[in-house]
């Protein structure tokens, strides 16, 4: 008899164990802020195949193109509504110099993009490319200037030479080359990583010199400079408090932080597939470490601006992963798996929890190029698993974000733990409610009780990322394994939602 009560008990346990569960509070009555659409922001370096051969084909291409760029990838983007587009890098931006991306291509001189494989950069595609691009995605464009080896006098006639309506000679240069109107820029980067790639500087060296650049960089007519400052690395809380303290904040209106995702740490990256349950736990656990930085730097930028003025930008994020067995070291492509899928949800959920100051971010990069969105092969090009979480989270574009409060299961290996289940909420303009759950636990699925107190409506719909294993991935030969899904599995009633969560899945479910 005993032994019966032993193996009910260890059955009852198993069983117990198996459905989790976690209660979710969303604060209807306490939205404040908006979730900045730039938040979606995404980045096209001169990185490997991110630009050539991902973006740009050229107009003569037998890929069908929109004035040279993959007509694919244009209408892939259009339809997760891309808000900005950050370039030319990254590293690269630091020793690009605009004016040899401009003017007949075939005239143009070529160079070395020594911080990217050390290939021949011929600047076939340049400003009027890029921007050109932009007009066709309908999204803003957000460049990057040249502090480490350019000048002030070189930036300031870039913003010239784009932006100024009128009779001058970089307005004139301009329209020779085929622009007649200015284009609008408003998202303006003064260097990248001035503190490694963009020129080795002291935080203090680095603020004198974006006092200069950025007093140099005008508006010009109605287009208004959104001027964004180099910032800190990761951690590097001094370097935040330098860029607040030492730059006057009219000069400012973001500072940048970077901040990517490995496996274990930098000198060892880890794989992009083929990885252990210990390493699906290490990378996610290493994603969630965004929470923590956002909230310190944060916390630096309060001390200096409690009004929150002055926006955070994370212009570089993502996971960063050895690169594909037999591709060039420095061009940096990499698989992309539900495992990502996973961390993008995860660190779009932080976002959210921090629309009070993160006002831009932008995922590295945008195709073929650490996390994503596409990878291309000559013509063929497929959409990976972080595309659909972009298209999923689009509903939270500018909605007003809702405060969640969360009981949560805990998900552990190697001896540590996480909280397995993360939540954002919003409400759309259209007055909709649109709840984002991740279940990062990879073995469990959870049974979610979410309390949204007195809202009335329906559960309009749901749809779920998901797929057999958490390196599940899509190929040119199979690419619909991971993607967007129609859930069914939920309820809403007396203000309660019950959904179940599968394990490691993104579900987004809508109110109305
Ligand atoms: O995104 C790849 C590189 O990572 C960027 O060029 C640089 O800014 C960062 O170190």
């Amino acid at each position: 008899m005993k032994k019966l009560f032993i193996y009910l008990f260890l059955f009852l346990g198993i069983s117990v164990s198996a459905q989790q569960k976690a209660n979710v509070t969303v604060n209807v009555d306490k939205g404040e802020y908006q979730i900045n659409k730039h938040i979606y922001g995404h980045f096209s370096e001169h990185l490997g195949r991110g630009i050539y051969g991902g973006l740009w084909v050229g107009e003569d291409s037998h890929i069908p193109n929109v004035n040279g760029v993959r007509k694919d990838i244009i209408d892939a983007l259009k339809h997760i509504q891309i808000p900005n587009l950050r370039w030319p890098g990254g590293c690269f931006a630091d020793e690009y110099h605009w004016m040899d991306g401009i003017g007949p291509r075939s005239e143009r001189p070529k160079m070395v993009n020594t911080h990217w494989g050390g290939v021949v950069e011929d600047n076939s595609f340049g400003t009027h490319e890029f921007l050109n691009l932009c007009e066709a995605l309908e999204t803003e464009p957000y460049i990057c200037g040249n502090v480490g080896s350019g000048t002030v006098e070189e930036m300031s006639k870039w913003v010239e030479y784009i932006t100024f309506d009128g009779e001058s000679p970089m307005a004139n240069l301009r329209k020779k080359n085929g622009r007649e109107k200015p284009w609008k820029v408003s998202l303006w980067g003064v260097g990248n990583e001035n503190w490694g790639c963009g020129g080795h500087m002291t935080p203090e060296a680095y603020a004198e010199h974006y006092r200069r650049y950025a007093t140099y960089c005008r508006d010009f007519g109605e287009n208004k400079l959104y001027k964004i400052a180099g910032g800190p690395n990761v951690d590097d809380y001094r370097w935040m408090e330098v860029m607040m303290k030492n730059i006057p904040h009219f000069l400012m209106n973001g500072v940048s932080v970077h901040n990517y995702t490995f496996t274990r740490r930098w000198e060892d990256k880890g794989d992009a597939t083929g990885f252990s349950e210990d390493d699906y736990f290490s990378l996610l656990e290493h994603g969630l470490r965004m929470d923590e930085i956002v909230t310190k730097h944060a916390e630096v930028m309060d001390k200096y601006d409690p009004r929150k003025r002055i926006g955070m930008i994370v212009d570089e994020w993502g996971a960063w992963y050895n690169v594909e067995p037999g591709t060039n070291p420095g061009f940096l492509y990499q698989q992309n798996t539900l495992r990502d899928a996973i961390l993008a949800g995860t660190i779009l959920n932080i976002f959210h929890k921090h629309a009070d100051r993160v006002r831009v971010a932008n995922i590295a990069q945008l195709v073929n190029v650490l996390q994503s969105l596409f990878l291309t092969d000559g013509d063929k090009m497929l959409l990976t698993p972080t595309y659909h979480v972009f298209d999923m989270y689009k509903v939270h574009h500018d909605a007003t974000m809702l405060p969640v409060e969360i009981d949560s299961p805990t998900y552990s290996r190697l001896g540590r733990t996480i909280q397995s289940v993360s939540v954002s909420a919003s409400k759309a303009k259209d007055g909709a409610i649109n709840v984002s759950f991740v279940n990062l636990d990879p073995n469990q699925s959870v049974e979610i009780t979410c309390n949204l107190k007195d809202v009335k409506g329906k559960l309009t719909s749901a749809n779920i990322i998901t797929a057999a294993k958490t390196d599940s991935h899509n190929t040119f030969d199979n690419p619909n394994q991971v993607v967007l899904k129609d859930y069914k599995n939920g309820s809403f009633r007396n203000g309660t939602l019950k959904i179940n969560i599968p394990a490691k899945s993104v579900v987004t479910a809508q109110i109305k």
